[in-house]
């Protein structure tokens, strides 16, 4: 865990991609709308990431806070991006919390998922307690079809850190799936996919998977890809495609150089010490999101730091500009 934690820090700057005129331009096709001038599509999901329930000491409370927020509203499904909890005994009533969620639920695995007590957990040890077939898998809801990646494979080059690479025959299986559907289609991956250096090591040729499947239809069939893992609240357009990254439900982590206790108890500080090198977020952050015809509608939340704020904290990570207790609301064009 600590590894890739202060991998993370080495994080470089992001910056914003928009369309512009020396790129490609994809043929839009034009949303058909229905007579009362409704979108003729609309998908609704919640969704909600990196909880970190063995870092922080109330990720039940956080996924709780979430899953009541979820029952006033009427929604196709709820989906979680990945370092949700160990695959462990001990996690299994915070699993439960989500998995006894009346309506569809889904998962993506994180790196983190694979963390136990004794090394890294085994890819069936993961399946079988998220009670996946599959780390890879599609679906559909609402005329829209939704993709699963699994960007926790070893890449050829890979010697330390954790795996986030997607091999050549999860690679196949998404060209073909892609190929299959006519629906449009959103993209759910723990791993960033956009211009981000914690992302995945392959993330330009995948990116190319998506662009080459659009040139295909001659439409934009891809529309986004969603991820979680970084805990900052960004997004950026590469294209054509939206990249969109989901903030974390309860941190952002600062590493060995920030570390801070006092912000719980003593008790709480010594059960989580993990917790100390994070900035926590007061309140459980998540997301409602509506797709229709031609946009990303995205309802967030916003909180604040439970201590400094980071940067009074002196930390001075080129993702400053993306590190807020909040996940922005959003209306993005497609
Ligand atoms: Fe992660």
């Amino acid at each position: 865990m600590q590894i890739e934690k202060i991998k993370m820090e080495r994080r470089k700057f992001i910056r914003n991609i928009t369309i512009g005129s020396s790129v490609v331009v994809l043929p839009l096709n034009l949303p058909a709308k229905s007579v009362a001038g409704k979108p003729k599509k609309k998908v609704s999901f919640g969704i909600i990431t990196d909880v970190h329930a063995d870092v922080m000491h109330d990720g039940d409370y956080r996924l709780r806070n979430f899953l009541n927020a979820t029952k006033n509203k009427e929604l196709d499904f709820i989906i979680q991006l990945g370092d949700f909890c160990q695959p462990k005994e001990a996690n299994k009533s915070f699993f439960s919390l989500f998995n006894n969620h009346p309506g569809n639920k889904y998962h993506v695995i994180g790196n983190h998922d694979f963390d136990s007590d004794n090394g890294p957990a085994t890819l069936d040890v993961v399946k079988n307690f998220y009670g996946l077939n599959n780390t890879y898998y599609s679906f559909d809801s609402s005329n829209f079809h939704f993709i699963i990646l699994d960007g926790n494979e070893k890449g050829p080059d890979d010697k330390q850190g954790y795996p986030r690479y997607i091999g050549e025959k999860q690679r196949q299986w998404l060209k073909d799936d892609l190929q299959k559907t006519k629906l449009q289609v959103v993209v759910f991956v723990h791993q960033p996919l956009g211009d981000d250096e914690a992302g995945l090591i392959n993330r330009s040729q995948i990116r190319e998977i998506f662009e080459d499947a659009n040139k295909q239809a001659g439409s934009k069939k891809v529309v986004a890809c969603i991820n979680g893992h970084t805990h900052i609240d960004q997004n950026q357009e590469i294209n054509g495609i939206h990249y969109i990254q989901i903030n974390s439900s309860s941190y952002r982590w600062l590493g060995s150089n920030y570390v801070m206790t006092g912000r719980y108890s003593e008790k709480l500080d010594n059960c989580y010490p993990v917790m100390r090198y994070t900035a926590p977020y007061k309140d459980a952050l998540y997301a409602f999101v509506e797709i229709t015809d031609n946009k990303i509608i995205i309802k967030g939340k916003l909180s604040e730091f439970v201590g400094p704020h980071p940067k009074d904290m002196g930390y001075k990570g080129s993702d400053l500009e993306y590190t807020k207790p909040d996940i922005s609301d959003k209306k993005l064009e497609f």
